[in-house]
Parts: structure tokens; C-alpha cells; sequence
């Protein structure tokens, strides 16, 4: 099985300016249209997110592969753009997915602010889009739709667990540190507001913008300010950084580091034993030990000789909700009505453990407590069993 992201014969990269060869042939949208099922991924695939989209894209495909190449027994045609996690860009590179390459299905994106722009042409269009990462609360809150579903989490849902976890063990005063941009505001927002429920006296925050990993002048403030523990969101290649720089600067026997867990998903092999002892709160974990997870990782260890992530689940469970879409109108597209109740109803069988759909569609799931140890992100309860987005907003 080669699943390679550049291995498909008919894979056209846009947005960064590269066109293949292929492209300029000639492509009747009318025939494609009942040849294939078109997909648009509009992903980061480079940048600070690169792997993140990489990991996504390679979840999908994995669900694919397991059905022989094929969704409800149709073949699927991909156009790909990478998003760069460039907001500005987002509008053109939706678009032009939507509009030039006429696809079926938008599958995108890992970046909030990115997000937005797709939302807002999703909408417009009327294109089925499953989103496989990005929290942006508004997707599945006051923004919602019945063509726009969500395979992953909102910003608010993993992180509002951790307030309780640290309020529980008598930590009073938390310092949180994140990205400036909505994904970092709203893990923020969800944290502060689980630990505020729970009892917890005072929160503080500092802020860095987005991609930005200049972190020494942070960490001397909050090696001043002397908090209980500090929260933080970061992801993909920056939060190694964090993680490396947190530890070089000795504060990590200090002042506690705590997160979502995508301050420790897919980064440890980048920050060797700096992560060690981590703990972190997220809807996937290492060692669920579970059949299901099992299966799905040594399959897609073997596919891509690298092990899963969060990310992988998540793009990996928007190849299995397509199937349930697509299996319910025996793969006619064009039948959106049908498809979107059938993805409504849909119970995924996820590595993660068993989710299904809210009303604003997004899962409902557990979140895990883990802790690294080693370079695993290992499960150490469940910090918040069927946790659902409280969807504000959300007029569906
Ligand atoms: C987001 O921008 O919504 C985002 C990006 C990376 C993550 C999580 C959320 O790991």
C-alpha cells in the first residue's frame, strides 16, 4: 500500500504556486463528477503546522485504503492546497478549491483563523466541509451549519477539563501562556473557566503571537511572577520549542508545566527527555489498549513507517464519517440532504474511543489526563467522560 502524499497520479498542489503538468489536461468537470468523488484538502504543509497536516492527510487516506481505494465504491479524486496557516490566504485557496476544481467535499484545516476564512466559503457554497482539526469554537457554535462538520474538538473542550484537574490538587494562582490568536484565546477561555468552576482563585495571562517562539522574555516573567502552575497552548513545531526552552530554563522543577495535550502530541521525538513527566488533557492518548486502537496504529505504522498522533485519529475519523455519508446515498454526492442525516447519526468507531455527533456537530468524547513517560503521551484517567461543546450560539 503506498500512501505516499504525493504518490496520487492525479494530485494537483496548489497555492504555493506549483502546478503540475497534469493540471492542464483536459478534466470535463461534468464526467469527473460522476467518476469520482472529488476532495479538496486544504492543509498546512509547511510551516509551524506542517506535520500536523501531513498527519492529517495521512489518516484520511488510511481510511480510504482500508476500503479498498474507494468510498461507497466510488474512486476519490484530491486537489490539494496548503493553507500555510496563512488567514489572509484562506478566502483565495477555499475558493479556489470550491470554484476551479469543483470539489465535492472540503476536508481542511488545522489552523482557527484559517479556518474562519473556509467557513465563510463552505457556507457561501454550500460545500460539505469536515474539519480534522482546527478548534475555532465558532465552527460549531455561532457559525454553525448543516453542511459544516467537525471530526476533532472545539478550542474550549480539551481545555476546559485541566481547570478542574489543577484546581482539584489546591493550585490557586495559574499563569497561562499561549499563542495570540483564536485557537490560543479560546483553549485560554475554556481553561480559565473550568478552573474558575472549580473552585480555583486566579488566573493570569501572558500572550506571544502566533507563530512566534521567542520565548525567553516570557519565561523570565513568569519566573518572576512565581505562579502555582502554568497552563499553555502550543502546537506542532512550536511547542517543542516551548517544551525545550521551559526546561533549559530550569523552571520545569519550579513551576509546573501543564497544557492541552497538543503541547506533547507529536513532539516527542523532537524534544527527547525535556517532555518527560508532562501532564497534559486531550480526546486521544497513548496506551488506551483497546482493540480498535490497536489495529488502527499498527496499520498506520506500517503504512507510513511512523507512529500515529492526535492528528492522524482526527483525519483518520474524517475518512470514516465521509463513508457513512457516502454509504448512505450509495456514494451520489449529490444527495446532500440524505448524506448530512446520515452523518449526523453517525457513531464513529475512532482509535480514540466511540464518539458521536452533537446537534452543532461536534463530537462528543471522553478527554484524557496523560503523562509522558518516555515517548508516549500515556493515559492516566479520563478527566472528563462524553464531554460535549456547549455549542454557544449554535442555531441549528
Ligand atoms: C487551531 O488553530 O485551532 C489549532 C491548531 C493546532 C492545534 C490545535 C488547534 O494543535
Amino acid at each position: 500500500m503506498n500512501l505516499d502524499l504525493n504518490s496520487s497520479r492525479r494530485q494537483f498542489l496548489v497555492g504555493a504556486g506549483l502546478l503540475t503538468a497534469s493540471a492542464l489536461l483536459p478534466n470535463p468537470p461534468a464526467l469527473a463528477q460522476t467518476s469520482t468523488i472529488r476532495i479538496g484538502l486544504m492543509l498546512p504543509y509547511t510551516g509551524t503546522y506542517a506535520q500536523l497536516g501531513t498527519a492529517i492527510t495521512n489518516g484520511f487516506k488510511l481510511a480510504v485504503a482500508e476500503r479498498g481505494g474507494k468510498l461507497a465504491g466510488r474512486e476519490l479524486e484530491y486537489f490539494s492546497v496548503d493553507d500555510e496557516s496563512e488567514p489572509a490566504k484562506a478566502p483565495e485557496n477555499a475558493n479556489r478549491l470550491v470554484q476551479r476544481d469543483k470539489v465535492d467535499v472540503l476536508v481542511g484545516t488545522v489552523h482557527s483563523g484559517v479556518q474562519m476564512g473556509m467557513v465563510k466559503v463552505a457556507k457561501e457554497s454550500n460545500t460539505l466541509m469536515i474539519i480534522p482539526n482546527a478548534g475555532l469554537d465558532a465552527a460549531t457554535g455561532a457559525l454553525c451549519a448543516p453542511n459544516i462538520f467537525r471530526t476533532s474538538f472545539s478550542n474550549w473542550q480539551p481545555s476546559y477539563p485541566m481547570g478542574k484537574v489543577l484546581a482539584d490538587r489546591g493550585m490557586n494562582n495559574i499563569l497561562t501562556l499561549a499563542w495570540k490568536y483564536g485557537a490560543g484565546q479560546e483553549a485560554v477561555a475554556g481553561f480559565n473557566e473550568g478552573f474558575i468552576k472549580a473552585g480555583g482563585k486566579s488566573v493570569r495571562g501572558l500572550w506571544i503571537p502566533f507563530p512566534n517562539v521567542e520565548f525567553q522574555a516570557l519565561l523570565t516573567e513568569i519566573a518572576s511572577i512565581k505562579p502555582d502552575a502554568v497552563f499553555v497552548f502550543f502546537a506542532g513545531a512550536g511547542a517543542a520549542k516551548f517544551i525545550k526552552d521551559y526546561n533549559a530554563a530550569g523552571l520545569r522543577r519550579q513551576i509546573p508545566l501543564f497544557g492541552s495535550g497538543f503541547l506533547t502530541d507529536g513532539v516527542l521525538d523532537a524534544v527527547d527527555k525535556a517532555a518527560e513527566g508532562l501532564e497534559t488533557t486531550l480526546h486521544y492518548a497513548d496506551g488506551l489498549n483497546t482493540k480498535r486502537d490497536r489495529e488502527f496504529r499498527a496499520a498506520y505504522s506500517k503504512a507510513y513507517k511512523s507512529e500515529p498522533d492526535v492528528y492522524a485519529v482526527q483525519g483518520y475519523d474524517a475518512g470514516l464519517l465521509l463513508n457513512i455519508g457516502l454509504d448512505a446515498v450509495k456514494g451520489d454526492v449529490t444527495k446532500k440532504k440524505e448524506m448530512i442525516a446520515a452523518m449526523e447519526k453517525a457513531k464513529i468507531d475512532s482509535p480514540r474511543g466511540p464518539w458521536t455527533m452533537s446537534k452543532a456537530h461536534n463530537p462528543i468524547q471522553d478527554i484524557y489526563l496523560r503523562r509522558v513517560v518516555g515517548r508516549e503521551n500515556k493515559m492516566v484517567s479520563v478527566a472528563h467522560k462524553a464531554l460535549a461543546d456547549p455549542a454557544r450560539g449554535c442555531k441549528m
